[in-house]
């Protein structure tokens, strides 16, 4: 069997360059090789959103555009719906009973994200959202998950919760690895160390030719290079990380003619401009065949989520099973009542 790569990303925005150089990029590679699922974890991006689920609800069909127009085929990924698979809602509640909360609690990632107010603050689904996240990636049995290294807890714990599973009941679940990305994480075009929407320094997938020029010409330089005739340093400019992200070949260049000044930021903008535009402008080709045919994009999620559920629903019948809550199981088919 194909091994099976699952991974996926919470469903709060449209997907910006970041996600392209840090993800996207390499699903569409990885949808070659291996059976891939891509989730919309909408489930998780309550955790964050349960006061704004109309922010979720715009964004599922965007998201899910940006993946098409990225290049994810939908003949060869599986693209679902997280809430639309009640079984992973339903391997999350078993797998809760044997998770501590001072593991929850110490997960550097949780922590991190749950800025001030710390435990006392927390929703409980928000401090769960680990064992959620291993029960997306368990139900379908991925053994690669493709994340940025801030996930790394959550696999670890994904890990822990497959082998005490199996050892508690029966061998059912399988022990996912995480793929780690070598990219870097992309910096904003404000020069701060994350490209995020929220934060407003993101190039988004879908900016035209000119959203993107303009992005581009407003973006922070070297702020040491007040002059044309400075020396730049490109250690401090965004627009030298993204020459590095997206033409590294031209990378050497670059970096000399900024440090000589032999290059201007104006010109440098512009070769990037250039290399960018080279880069978005299939998307926006694919993007346009889809955007006329919305239905078409729900067509694709219905299809994904089916499959999906397909998957889940066994898997829940073997961990049933080995739980012995197979109850009323003589047959095949569970009780009308569970379908
Ligand atoms: N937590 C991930 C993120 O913020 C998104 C996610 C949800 C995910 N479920 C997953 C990633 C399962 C990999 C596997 O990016």
């Amino acid at each position: 069997m194909t091994e099976r790569v699952l991974t996926g990303d919470r469903v709060t925005g449209k997907l910006h360059l970041g996600h392209y150089a840090g993800s996207l990029k390499n699903r569409v590679a990885l949808q070659e090789k291996y059976e891939t699922f891509i989730l919309l974890a909408d489930v998780q991006a309550l955790t964050t959103h349960f006061e704004r689920p109309e922010v979720i609800r715009r964004h599922l069909s965007e998201v899910a555009l940006d993946y098409l127009a990225a290049g994810i085929d939908p003949e060869r990924a599986t693209i679902f719906v997280q809430s639309m698979v009640p079984e992973i809602a339903e391997l999350t509640v078993f797998y809760s009973m044997f998770v501590t909360v001072n593991v929850l609690r110490h997960n550097p990632t949780v922590k991190a994200e749950s800025k001030q107010g710390g435990l006392d603050e927390m929703y409980y689904g928000f401090l769960g959202y680990p064992v959620s996240q291993a029960a997306d990636i368990t139900f379908c049995k991925a053994s690669i998950v493709p994340v940025g290294d801030d996930q790394l807890p959550h696999l670890e714990l994904a890990r822990k919760i497959v082998r005490r599973f199996n050892e508690l009941y029966k061998p059912v679940l399988v022990e996912p690895k995480p793929l780690i990305s070598d990219m870097p994480r992309l910096v904003g075009t404000d020069g701060s160390a994350k490209m995020s929407k929220s934060l407003g320094n993101a190039i988004a997938l879908d900016s035209s030719k000119e959203e993107l020029a303009l992005t581009i010409r407003k973006a922070t330089t070297d702020p040491a290079r007040v002059r044309r005739s400075d020396p730049g340093h490109p250690e401090r400019c965004p627009i030298y990380a993204y020459h590095r992200a997206f033409h590294p070949d031209g990378t050497a260049e670059i970096r000399e003619g900024c440090e000589s000044a032999a290059i201007g930021c104006t010109a440098c903008k512009e070769r990037l401009t250039a290399i960018l535009e080279r880069l978005l402008e299939p998307m926006r080709e694919r993007r346009s065949r889809y955007a006329g045919r919305l239905a078409d994009v729900d067509d694709i999620l219905m299809d994904g989520t089916r499959r999906a559920r397909e998957i889940a629903r066994e898997t829940m019948r073997e961990v049933r099973e080995a739980m012995s809550l197979n109850y009323f199981d003589a047959g095949h088919s569970a009780p009308a009542a569970m379908e």
